[in-house]
């Protein structure tokens, strides 16, 4: 029972008759007043001894941490993943020897260029990251929820989001009300115009974060017991089917519930409609590698699923709210670099930059190196190394050792296991160094075009419709024509409907397709 009393001032004072907890200070003591600071004589100044006091403003002005850098607004979930269709054929990955074998994960579904407090519905990528807590340590798919990307190497990485992101000198984007500078980026940068045409169709407003498909997007290496390698793409498909809303929808949901995806994903898991997903692997050799129209390590590409087909060997589902939004959904730390035994990089230009990217960018925003003892980034299965101190260290080595090799024999702690360990699929390499890109990497306008052509004609219209509401609030007319030069490399219908529908007195003559190889060696 709270007992309430009041002081002269009117306030409202509740004091516990023991059968509450006592407040405390972060250091245990136990608090009489949490309501008046500590000062000589009752109009008096307040005292720098107030210890109560300035803990607890101190600990409210360092609740922020920095936003995620992108990706800033997301929620999460926990769940599990099930093996529908075993394959240690392909992989030695323990997560899938076994048909049945349940590995729990956590995901967190985000928007890409909006802050925190952004609302759901913006026309933008969808995060799709799943952090598998595996039995050989973590392994995070860090996908999206469109198979291709902007960009083919991390280099661009800071001037796409730059460009996309609210200007550094007035924090709104540059222009009236939209991204002229996403769009001369854009115009400047035809490899993004695949990427483009799913950003401005409906899957960049799902109606649903548990109606999205997901993609691993880079083309990534399984290796089986034996050594021998295959090339995968990985697919979340869900149970429900995807599903967008339209641009109108979007728009009024916006300003009615800005918070209506989350929203949406916690009450389905509250009331036990778990959402659920297939995992599907298309997989292929070097063979089709080679003889494929496009480079495998090129992001801006995907693999038609009549060329390879998927082939689903599990199930996803998220049967479990956070408790706690900021130690686990704000505090996860999805990095590409988390594989485990048996799954491996390629040479992915994009994948490489990322690879480095989200550790550095983890170790700030979470303050050090020992991101990894925060529960929800921590392994669930054995781990010992020799890794010590730094900010934060919740753990430290045990025993005789901290170093290796030593003498200490069983005492001298962890070892290395060749047999178990991770080892780098032995890719035979070659080559002159240099800032190159190969003529592989070349055709932008193609797979566009593919995608574009196979969409519905309500949802062509909708692209068309995206595009001449985004362009018309473009203010330079160079940038306009320069767009609209691209979309005729792509589909001249549709570039004639938006020229049209942004007012273009004639069309811009057509862009030119790109040079390749690109090179800075000598000639
Ligand atoms: C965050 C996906 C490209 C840098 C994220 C997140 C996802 C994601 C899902 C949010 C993770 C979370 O929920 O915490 C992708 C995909 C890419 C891509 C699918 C392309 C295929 C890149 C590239 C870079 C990059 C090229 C940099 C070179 C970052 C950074 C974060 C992030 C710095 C914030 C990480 C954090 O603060 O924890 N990305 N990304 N991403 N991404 Fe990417």
């Amino acid at each position: 029972m709270t007992d309430q009393t009041r002081s002269n001032g009117g306030e409202t004072h509740q004091t516990t008759d023991d059968t509450e907890q006592t407040m405390t200070t972060a250091q245990g003591a136990p608090i009489a007043d949490d309501q008046n600071s500590l000062k000589a004589g009752p109009r008096g100044p307040v005292l720098l001894e107030d210890h109560v006091m300035r803990e607890k403003i101190f600990h409210f002005d360092h609740e922020r941490i920095p936003e995620r850098v992108v990706h800033a607004r997301g929620y999460g979930a926990h769940g599990y993943f099930e093996v529908i269709d075993s394959i240690p054929e392909l992989t030695a990955a323990d997560l899938f020897q076994r048909k049945g074998k349940k590995t729990p994960v956590f995901v967190r579904f985000s928007t890409v260029a909006g802050n925190e407090g952004s609302p759901d519905l913006a026309r933008d990528v969808r995060g799709f990251a799943v952090k598998f807590y595996t039995q050989q340590g973590n392994w995070d798919l860090v996908g999206n929820n469109i198979p291709v990307f902007f960009i083919q190497d991390a280099i661009k990485f800071p001037d796409l989001i730059h460009a996309a992101k609210p200007a550094p000198d007035r924090a709104f984007p540059q222009a009236q009300t939209a991204h002229d500078n996403f769009w001369d980026f854009a115009s400047l940068t035809p490899e993004s115009m695949h990427m483009i045409m799913w950003i401005m169709s409906d899957r960049a407003i799902p109606r649903s974060f548990r109606m999205m498909e997901g993609f691993g997007v880079h083309t990534f290496r399984l290796v089986n017991a034996d050594g021998a390698s295959t090339f995968v793409k990985f697919h979340w498909k869900p149970k429900l089917g995807m599903q967008s809303v339209v641009w109108n929808e979007a728009l009024k949901i916006n300003g009615a519930d800005p918070d209506f995806h989350r929203r949406d994903l916690w009450a389905a898991i509250d009331s036990g409609d778990y959402p659920e997903w297939e995992l599907g692997v298309q997989v292929f050799d070097q063979e089709f590698a080679d003889s494929f129209a496009f480079d495998v390590l090129d992001a801006t590409k995907l693999i038609p699923e009549e060329e390879v087909p998927i082939r689903i060997i599990g199930r996803m589902v998220l049967d479990n709210n956070v408790d706690n939004f900021f130690a686990e959904t704000e505090q996860v730390a999805f990095c590409t670099q988390n594989i485990v035994p048996g799954i491996d990089f390629t040479n992915d230009p994009l994948l490489q930059g990322r690879n480095f990217s989200y550790l550095d960018t983890q170790t700030k925003r979470l303050g050090g190196p020992n991101f990894t003892h925060i529960p929800i980034n921590a392994p669930r299965c054995p781990f010992h190394h020799f890794q010590q101190d730094g900010h934060m260290a919740m753990h430290n080595p045990k025993g005789r050792a901290n170093y290796e090799p030593n003498s200490w024999g069983e005492d001298g702690g962890p070892r290395e296991n060749p047999a178990q360990g991770f080892r780098s699929y032995p890719e035979p390499m070659e080559g002159n160094k240099g800032r190159i890109r190969p003529e592989s990497f070349a055709d932008h306008y193609s797979q566009a075009r593919q995608f574009y052509i196979s969409q519905a004609p309500v949802e062509q219209k909708h692209m068309a419709d995206a595009l001449t509401f985004e362009l018309s609030k473009v203010g330079r007319m160079d940038i306009r024509e320069r767009m609209v030069g691209h979309l005729r490399l792509i589909d001249e219908g549709l570039a004639e409907a938006v020229a049209e529908g942004i007012g273009l007195p004639e069309m811009p003559d057509k862009a030119e397709p790109a040079k390749a190889p690109v090179t800075d060696l000598p000639e």
